[in-house]
């Protein structure tokens, strides 16, 4: 009886006491124009849930051997920060943001940057979207998919593959706890809320839809 109890304490204890920490762009711009202060607005949860204040993250953006720095102020909301930053050259830079809770960070995909005067780019498809969003969320924090979140905790299922109903997922991500696609799995951990809006949940859901077979989950949905 005591051992089963052990055993069933042991992977809720390694989810709760870890040091770290979810970063989350709150709004990705698809792409950023040369010389004109761009804000990008993030998020700290400490193991996705608790929102962090009075941290001091730091965001660094590296493009072509060349490294620029944004400011970091906090933002009205607890555990909300707004970096701000202005492009010094089109390109495609690479953003890192440190969050300041021990050494959590999250490092996005590169941000393109077009030069002031140069024709607005195309909007982006869905797919491509979801999967800057994918590591913008932090959802690479938890979860592998392909090559994306090799280095992150690995807290969540993989989602190699995997391909879900999509009214069903896009429920889910707007509320896990809400979903029974939550309670359908034996980890004791649990997705967060990450406050993800309509439009954003539309591209993660098509990225995620976007290659593989339809998952074991599915059927479990019936
Ligand atoms: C703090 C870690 C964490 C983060 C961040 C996170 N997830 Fe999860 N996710 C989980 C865990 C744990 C589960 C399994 C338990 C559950 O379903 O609640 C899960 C389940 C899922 C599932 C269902 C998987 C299946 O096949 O059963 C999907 C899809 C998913 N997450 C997508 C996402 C997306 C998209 C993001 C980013 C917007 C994200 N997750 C962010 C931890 C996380």
């Amino acid at each position: 009886m005591k051992l089963t109890f052990a055993l069933l304490l042991a992977p809720i204890a390694a989810f709760a006491f870890g040091g770290w920490a979810v970063v989350t762009v709150d709004d990705l711009p698809e792409y950023v124009v040369t010389g004109r202060a761009v804000e990008i607005p993030f998020s700290v949860r400490q193991h996705g849930v608790t929102l962090l204040s009075n941290l001091t993250p730091r965001v660094t953006m590296r493009a072509g051997g060349s490294e620029s720095v944004a400011s970091v102020r906090a933002g009205s909301q607890p555990g909300h920060y707004i970096a701000t930053w202005t492009a010094p050259r089109a390109d495609y830079w690479s953003i890192r943001i440190h969050s300041g809770f021990r050494d959590s960070e999250n490092s996005l995909l590169p941000l393109r940057v077009v030069a002031a005067g140069a024709p607005a780019p195309r909007s982006m498809p869905d797919v491509e979207r979801g999967q800057k969003l994918f590591f913008a969320k932090g959802c690479v924090t938890c979860h592998m998919r392909g090559d994306a979140g090799v280095d992150g905790m690995k807290i969540g299922p993989e989602l190699t593959g995997k391909r879900y109903v999509p009214d069903y997922v896009a429920t889910f991500l707007d509320d896990p706890d809400s979903s029974p696609l939550s309670k359908a799995t034996s980890t004791s951990a649990r997705m967060p809320k990450l406050d993800l809006k309509q439009r954003e949940i539309a591209s993660l859901v098509a990225f995620l839809n976007s290659e593989g077979q339809v998952a074991g989950v599915h059927r479990q949905w019936r």
